[in-house]
């Protein structure tokens, strides 16, 4: 029987974020994947952090000692920067007592003139009150909302208040970027304790999701698997499973598997899950050759110099 999606409410919800390709559904493999580890990881580098639902378990979980969180976009990196420099229960009282309608929604994130910790109240509002949680450009308040609660259908004080609190005990073991993932990545990829879980966005081979769902998707993918082969330690991506990424995966000589998820209109979908050592998800499928490049003219089976090492072909399925 292939393994069934993640129920996402069994796992603590951390992150303050409703984020767009968030990861809380990976969680329990990230738990696996790290009791594979010996000895345990100094750092984890999440070089695309977003809503940093990963980083934010390693440190409550005490998986790392410390967490390396990369994110380019200002109003994401308001929110960490807020975090890292000690001033989640001012976060957490703004929160509390904001009294939110669509009118004060809007009064308040047409001011411009903030610092960083208005900036990151205004990104938890907007997150919290635009369709999908997108903050993207193009994207809109929402109308109706969860059961025709309109704008406050998402918008839950005493929750976001407490997981707010709750960041201040893991604080200073973040250590926030607004930079390039690439160029941290390559950074600490000499590391022999520092362990990667990247989740980029998901443009690879011209597909559309991640230019709608970030201001930021624009990314040599081809690139990040190069700096990827350099990793001393271990690392993990996660990506949609597309053709394109698959012959990259392939021609670095990477293991793939294919994971199950519910997307955001509940709908099962596989992602694809790309490693150096993937033995460890032997419960989910690899991801082989293409048919055809598996023969020759006589249909006499050659591995090709791409495919990727499966070491329990058995177990697999084709994709
Ligand atoms: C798929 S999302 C990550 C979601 C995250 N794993 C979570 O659970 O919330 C990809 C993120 O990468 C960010 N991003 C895109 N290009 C980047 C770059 N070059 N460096 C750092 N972050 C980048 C986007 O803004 C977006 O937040």
């Amino acid at each position: 029987m292939p393994p069934k999606p993640v129920n996402v409410s069994s796992i603590p919800q951390r992150s303050p974020f409703r984020y767009p390709g968030g990861k809380t559904w990976f969680v329990p493999t990230f738990r696996h994947w790290l009791e594979t580890i010996v000895p345990q990881p100094e750092v984890l580098v999440e070089p695309f952090a977003g809503g940093g639902i990963i980083s934010l378990t390693a440190l409550f979980e005490n998986l790392v000692s410390s967490a390396v969180m990369v994110e380019l976009d200002d109003d994401i990196a308001a929110v960490w920067k807020t975090v890292v420099d000690g001033h989640t229960d001012w976060l957490a009282k703004r929160i509390l007592e904001f009294d939110l309608t669509r009118e004060s929604v809007i009064r308040e994130i047409s001011k411009t003139d903030v610092d960083t910790k208005e900036k990151a109240f205004h990104t938890i509002l907007k997150n919290r009150t635009f369709h999908g949680g997108i903050l993207a450009e193009g994207s809109g308040l929402l109308k109706y909302g969860e059961n025709g609660k309109g704008i406050r259908s998402r918008w839950y004080p005493g929750t976001l208040a407490r997981r707010f609190a709750n960041m201040k005990t893991i604080a200073n073991r973040i250590i926030f970027r607004q930079e390039d993932g690439l160029s941290v990545l390559e950074e600490y990829a000499k590391r022999k304790n520092a362990i990667f879980f990247i989740d980029p966005p998901y443009t690879a081979g011209g597909k559309k999701a991640g230019n709608r769902l970030y201001k930021h998707c624009s990314l040599d993918h081809d690139h990040l698997f190069s700096l990827c082969e350099s990793i001393k330690g271990d690392f993990l991506m996660t990506y949609d499973n597309a053709n394109e990424v698959k012959a990259m995966a392939r021609r670095h000589g990477f293991h793939m598997r294919l994971i199950p998820m519910n997307n955001t209109h509940h709908a099962t979908m596989e992602e694809l899950v790309i490693g150096k050592n993937l033995s460890w998800m032997d419960k989910y499928p690899a991801v082989h050759e293409p048919k055809g490049e598996y023969r020759t003219r006589k249909t006499k089976k050659v591995l090709t110099s791409g495919s990727t090492r499966d070491p329990n072909p058995q177990k697999s399925r084709k994709h």
